[in-house]
């Protein structure tokens, strides 16, 4: 008998995101306070023995594709030796990665050849100084080297994330768009999620994706329907005829793709998190080295798990005290 993932809204479960920090060396506006974040102790953190136990029982169920996240997922320590050894678990097909790309040059070969194909950054903007604004402690010139070591260290595709935040980046569409005129690189457009934020910011500085389509037929840019894109995620793609790269754009609040959701997620403290969005976690990390109650506790996962977030709703929700978790993004791993 094939086993999958499978819940209760029919939805097959293939990709498992892997938050293996909660630390990270910028602090974006989006995703983090400037300060009095509070951390976890080097103890609550998973071991490598521990992920790759969870890792090993999540694969024997079905799950093929795995991305490491953070927080920064470059600044844990040893994480190229934790990559080689996910890589090496029967089942598992693809590893991708999510990165600020602050450490990224250094890291970029080791990384790929440890088993890494699939990388996207963040960057959200291509001014020094917005950036510098966005991130609060990025250096844009040494991110911009990072992405240029990744392209030579061959990682393929390469994706861009820039999350839209109005007042800081949301100007920069048109160029990003023409970035992609003479670079194969992939530029996302995501919806700034209300999720660990103040209802308040968030309000102020949300953009709805249709603002891209309006600003590329300003321009005199047409978006047509782009080719497929090797990946697991929710992003639609578009490309202007005749440019190297791709445009995609994803929209969880202006329009939600939960029905085709394939993915659970593992914080770095050990709880499987069935949906980016509410509360329910499954805490497994006292069980990582049990094959057999890792599996049920992968299948209670599934049961808590939702059939769509309520992100449209966010201003509401906060505003009668309903937080649907209590986690910032950088504690989730996007
Ligand atoms: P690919 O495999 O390259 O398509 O990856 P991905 O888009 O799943 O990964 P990435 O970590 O780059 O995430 C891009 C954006 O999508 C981030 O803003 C994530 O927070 C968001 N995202 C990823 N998964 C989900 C999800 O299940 N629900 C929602 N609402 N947003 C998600
Ligand atoms: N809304 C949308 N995307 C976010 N990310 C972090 N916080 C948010 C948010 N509030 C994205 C980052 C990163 C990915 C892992 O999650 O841009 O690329
Ligand atoms: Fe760090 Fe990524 Fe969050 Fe920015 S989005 S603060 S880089 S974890």
């Amino acid at each position: 008998m094939k086993v999958a993932l499978v819940d209760r809204f029919e939805r097959v479960h293939d990709y498992l995101r892997i938050s293996v920090t909660d630390r990270c060396n910028l602090r974006c506006v989006y995703c983090m306070p400037a300060e009095g974040m509070q951390f976890l102790d080097e103890s609550a953190i998973m071991t490598d023995d521990e992920i790759v136990g969870v890792v090993k029982a999540g694969a024997a169920l079905g799950i093929r594709k795995l991305r490491i996240t953070g927080g920064e997922p470059t600044v844990r320590k040893n994480l190229v030796e934790l990559v080689e050894r996910l890589a090496a678990i029967p089942g598992i097909e693809d590893i991708a990665l999510t990165t600020n790309g602050m450490t990224l040059r250094e890291q970029a070969h080791a990384l790929k050849r440890a088993g890494i194909s699939r990388l996207n950054l963040s960057l959200d903007s291509m001014k020094p100084e917005a950036f510098q604004a966005i991130t609060r402690h990025g250096d844009y010139v040494r991110v911009w080297r990072g992405l240029e070591a990744a392209v030579e260290a061959g990682f393929s595709p390469i994706k861009l994330n820039v999350v839209l935040v109005k007042g800081f980046n949301e100007t920069e569409i048109v160029d990003f768009i023409r970035l992609t005129k003479e670079w194969p690189l992939i530029v996302r457009f995501i919806e700034y999620m209300p999720i660990g934020q103040d209802a308040e910011q968030w309000r102020a500085r949300y953009v709805p994706l249709t603002q891209v389509f309006e600003e590329a037929k300003a321009a005199g840019l047409s978006l047509e329907a782009g080719d497929q894109v090797r990946g697991n995620g929710p992003a639609e793609y578009f490309r202007v005829p005749g440019f190297a790269g791709q445009i995609g754009l994803i929209h969880p609040v202006s329009d939600h793709f939960c029905a085709t959701c394939n993915r659970l997620r593992l914080t770095a403290d050990g709880k499987l998190k069935p949906c980016l969005y509410w509360e329910d976690e499954v805490s497994v990390r006292d069980c990582a080295h049990d094959p057999e109650k890792l599996k049920e506790l992968f299948y209670r996962a599934l049961k808590l798990k939702p059939e769509k977030h309520e992100m449209a709703r966010a201003g509401e929700l906060l505003e009668n005290g309903l937080t649907p978790t209590w986690r910032a993004m950088s504690q989730i791993g996007g």
